[in-house]
C-alpha cells in the first residue's frame, strides 16, 4: 500500500483499492507515473465523495509532473485535476461550502478539479464542484472546470470582448484556445485563429473561428492583420503560448494582449515603448486565484458559461481523433497532449463498474 503525504493546504484524494490512482514516483514525465492501489479516501466534513467517470489532462499537469509548476506537493501523490463524475457521498457538515445544505445530492452529476484527478475516486470541497450540464456527457464536462472559465473570464471579464472585435486566439485549438474561440465567437467577434498545423486550423474552424492563420509561417502577424478591416489590426489577443512581442505588430489601437500562459516553454520580456506607442494594454489572468480573492466573480464567470452552454454557444471540446480509456492510459494521453499532437480537451474515460453506469 502507498503512503500518502497530505500537504496542510490541500485535501489529496486516496483513491480506491480496486481501481488506484497514478502516482508520480518520479518527477521526470508522464512515464513514471504508476498506477498504485490505496485506501479509499475519507472525505473531511465539508467535503464530497465522487465517483469519477472521465478525468481530463492539462498543460499544467505535465509541468507539475515534471517537477515544474508552482503548486509541487511532497512525494509521493496523485496526479491531475479536472474530472467528472458522480456524487457518492455529501458532506457530513456544510460549514466551509457557500450554503447551509448541500447543494448536490448523491446520484448528481458533476465535474470540478481539485489535486488528484488521476483516480477513480476523490473527495473534493463544493466549490470545486458544478452540475453537469442538461445533454453533456461525463467526457465532454471532464475538460471544463479550470479550462472554459480561464477563456471567459480572459475575454470577458478582463478584455470586455464585444460585438464587431477581431479577437487573434493563438494556439486557437489547444484546450484554452477552443474555448477562447467559442467565447469570442458567442460575445460577436471576428475570430482569427493561429495553430500549428492544417488539421488543428480545421478543428479551430469548426468550432467557429472566422479565419486561420498557421503560426510555423513567420509572416504570420503580417498575414493577421491583412485579415482586419484596413489592416488596422486585431483589438484582443489571446495568448497561451508566449507570443505578446510579435503580437504588437498586428494589434490595433486601444488593443488588449491577454497573457495566459507560455506554453512554448519562454517567459517573454517585451519592449515598454511598444507599449507606449500602440497605445495598448497587456493584460494578466490567474484564474485559480479568482476563487479566493474575488469568489464574486467566479460565479459570474460561471453564469455566463452556463448561459453560453443552454444557448448553444459552447460546446464540449472532448479530443476524439484517438481514444483513452482506463487510468493506464493517462501517460500516453499527457505524452500525446505534450507532443503537440492533440487538440481540445484530451480525456481519460474511466468506466466505473460498481454503478454499472455509462460514460
Ligand atoms: N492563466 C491561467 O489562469 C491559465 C489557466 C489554464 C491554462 N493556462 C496556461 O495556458 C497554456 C495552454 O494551456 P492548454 O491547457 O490550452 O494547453 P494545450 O491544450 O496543451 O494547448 C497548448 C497549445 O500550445 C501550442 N504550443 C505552442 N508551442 C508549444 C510547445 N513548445 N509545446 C506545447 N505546445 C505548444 C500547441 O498548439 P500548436 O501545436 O497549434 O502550436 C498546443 O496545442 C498553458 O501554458 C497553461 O499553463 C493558464
Amino acid at each position: 500500500m502507498s503512503t500518502y503525504l497530505i500537504p496542510p493546504f490541500i485535501h489529496l484524494p486516496p483513491p480506491p483499492i480496486d481501481k488506484p490512482p497514478l502516482t508520480p514516483t518520479s518527477p521526470q514525465g508522464p512515464d513514471d507515473l504508476t498506477v498504485t492501489s490505496i485506501p479509499d479516501p475519507t472525505p473531511s466534513p465539508d467535503e464530497y465523495l465522487i465517483a469519477i467517470h472521465a478525468t481530463a489532462t492539462n498543460f499544467f499537469d505535465l509541468l507539475q509532473i515534471r517537477g515544474k509548476y508552482q503548486h509541487q506537493p511532497p512525494l509521493p501523490w496523485t496526479a491531475g485535476s479536472e474530472f467528472s463524475g458522480v456524487v457518492l457521498r455529501t458532506p457530513s457538515s456544510s460549514s466551509s461550502s457557500t450554503s447551509s445544505t448541500p447543494k448536490f445530492s448523491i446520484g448528481d452529476r458533476v465535474f470540478g478539479a481539485t489535486q488528484g484527478g488521476y483516480a477513480t475516486l476523490i473527495a473534493a470541497r463544493e466549490s470545486h464542484l458544478r452540475p453537469v450540464p442538461a445533454g453533456w456527457s461525463f467526457f465532454d464536462a471532464a475538460g471544463l472546470f479550470v479550462t472554459a472559465p480561464t477563456s471567459y473570464a480572459a475575454l470577458v471579464t478582463r478584455a470586455r470582448v464585444h460585438k464587431g472585435d477581431y479577437v487573434l486566439v493563438h494556439a486557437a485549438a489547444g484546450g484554452v484556445g477552443l474555448a477562447a474561440v467559442q467565447v469570442a465567437r458567442a460575445f460577436g467577434a471576428t475570430v482569427i485563429a493561429t495553430a500549428g498545423s492544417a488539421h488543428k486550423l480545421a478543428v479551430a474552424r469548426a468550432f467557429g473561428a472566422d479565419h486561420g492563420v498557421d503560426y510555423r509561417d513567420a509572416a504570420w502577424p503580417e498575414l493577421v492583420k491583412a485579415l482586419t478591416p484596413q489592416g488596422r489590426g486585431v483589438d484582443i489577443v489571446f495568448d497561451p503560448v508566449g507570443l505578446i512581442a510579435p503580437s504588437m505588430k498586428c494589434i490595433a489601437w486601444n488593443g488588449r494582449l491577454l497573457v495566459i500562459g507560455f506554453a512554448a516553454g519562454e517567459i517573454e520580456r517585451v519592449a515598454m515603448n511598444r507599449v507606449l506607442l500602440k497605445n495598448i494594454s497587456i493584460v494578466g489572468l490567474h484564474w485559480g486565484v479568482y476563487a479566493s480573492v474575488e469568489p464574486e466573480t467566479v460565479e459570474e464567470v460561471w453564469k455566463g458559461l452556463f448561459e453560453l452552454m443552454r444557448d448553444g454557444k459552447f460546446r464540449g471540446t472532448g479530443f476524439t481523433d484517438r481514444e483513452f480509456v482506463g487510468l493506464e492510459s493517462v501517460p500516453g494521453a499527457l505524452r500525446a497532449l505534450g507532443e503537440r499532437g492533440t487538440w481540445g480537451k484530451v480525456v481519460v474515460r474511466l468506466p466505473q463498474e460498481r454503478e454499472g453506469s455509462k460514460i
